[in-house]
């Protein structure tokens, strides 16, 4: 039975990722692994910066946003010579698989490692939920959470000044959280990447409720979009109802992570390891039919995640 994993975090940090930290450290050393955390995603890796996970190490960290083990985006693991380096290492130091918590990005990495003999297995970590083998990616709930907290606040401010808010969420490839945290907090109307949409059509529809007594208005966009600022000031000038956008950004990917983010944090890095254990690499942990289940990594990057577009059609029909 392999002797000594590793585990990482990579990409943009998402809240859980800790909780997967102390789930593959704490199952691994109760089948009688070593565990070594690597820092700063493949960047450790490549520069040695590793140090050794113990039991007591991961405690204290499970209600804790961020990552304790730092987290980066590593150019020269992009390179052959960077995946030749990250090899020579582990073998210097005997590791022979590696628990990688992040997105596709990480995931194409954890790919060419396995292919060189270093057993990896991917966990989702991103608060965009847009990693398509999966139902769900680490983080994703206390982010639309937090972005929820954040408009309900706006909500306050937009009805005492009859205003317009137009709030931009994350999600630079996906409109998961705007839809999500759009129809959860009552949006007006959400703007994502996935749909087509129409300034005019809005203004027009936010003048006919403005009769019927609707005095303020939410217009969630998707980072994807873009030009939150852009749209505030369009609708404002085709509408004459103040307008103010807020970009929501970092404060989303911060935060104390909620159940469901620990809960399936816990189950994913319980699972990585059972996977290492028995000498399978080159898989993703995968939640499907609210099962936890893993893919080839290959197989995992190739798939087709289908856009939510029911509830976005919900979200809008409801929300006049
Ligand atoms: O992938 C997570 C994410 O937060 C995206 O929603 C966002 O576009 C991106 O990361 C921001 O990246 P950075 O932290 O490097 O600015």
């Amino acid at each position: 039975m392999i002797k000594t994993i590793g585990v990482l975090t990579s990409g943009g940090d998402a809240p859980g990722m800790n909780a997967a930290v102390r789930a593959v450290t704490r199952t691994a050393i109760s089948k009688g692994m070593k565990v070594l955390g690597i820092r700063r995603g493949y960047n450790g890796l490549i520069n040695g910066d590793i140090i050794e996970l113990t039991e007591r190490s991961v405690s204290d960290i499970i209600q804790k946003g961020g990552t304790c083990l730092y987290t980066a985006r590593c150019h020269e693991f992009r390179t052959s010579e960077g995946v030749d380096l990250a090899v020579e290492k582990c073998k210097e130091i005997g590791l022979e698989g590696i628990v990688v918590i992040g997105g596709d990005g990480s995931f194409r990495g954890a790919a060419d490692l396995s292919a060189k003999g270093i057993l990896c297995v991917g966990i989702p970590g991103t608060i965009d939920n847009d990693i398509s083998c999966t139902e769900y990616t680490i983080g994703y709930d206390t982010a639309m959470n937090t972005a929820l907290e954040m408009v309900d606040k706006l909500r306050d401010t937009a009805q005492s000044h009859d205003r317009c808010s137009v709030v931009e969420v994350m999600g630079r490839n996906a409109g998961y959280i705007a839809v999500n945290a759009g129809i959860a907090c009552g949006a007006t109307e959400i703007i994502t990447q996935e749909m087509p949409y129409d300034l005019d059509n809005i203004a027009k529809k936010m003048l006919e409720t403005r009769k019927s007594g609707k005095q303020h208005f939410i217009i969630m966009v998707s980072e994807g979009i873009g030009n939150s600022s852009e749209i505030a000031h369009i609708l404002q000038e085709k509408t004459g109802i103040e307008a103010r956008a807020t970009i929501l950004g970092h404060v989303q990917r911060g935060g104390s992570p909620t159940v469901r983010d620990r809960v399936i944090a816990s189950q994913m890095g319980h699972y990585a390891v059972e996977l290492l254990a028995q000498g399978i690499g080159n898989r993703v942990v995968a939640m499907q039919n609210n099962s936890i289940t893993d893919f080839d990594i290959q197989e995992a990057l190739s798939m087709k995640k289908p856009f939510e577009e029911d509830l976005y059609n919900i979200a809008r029909e409801i929300a006049f």
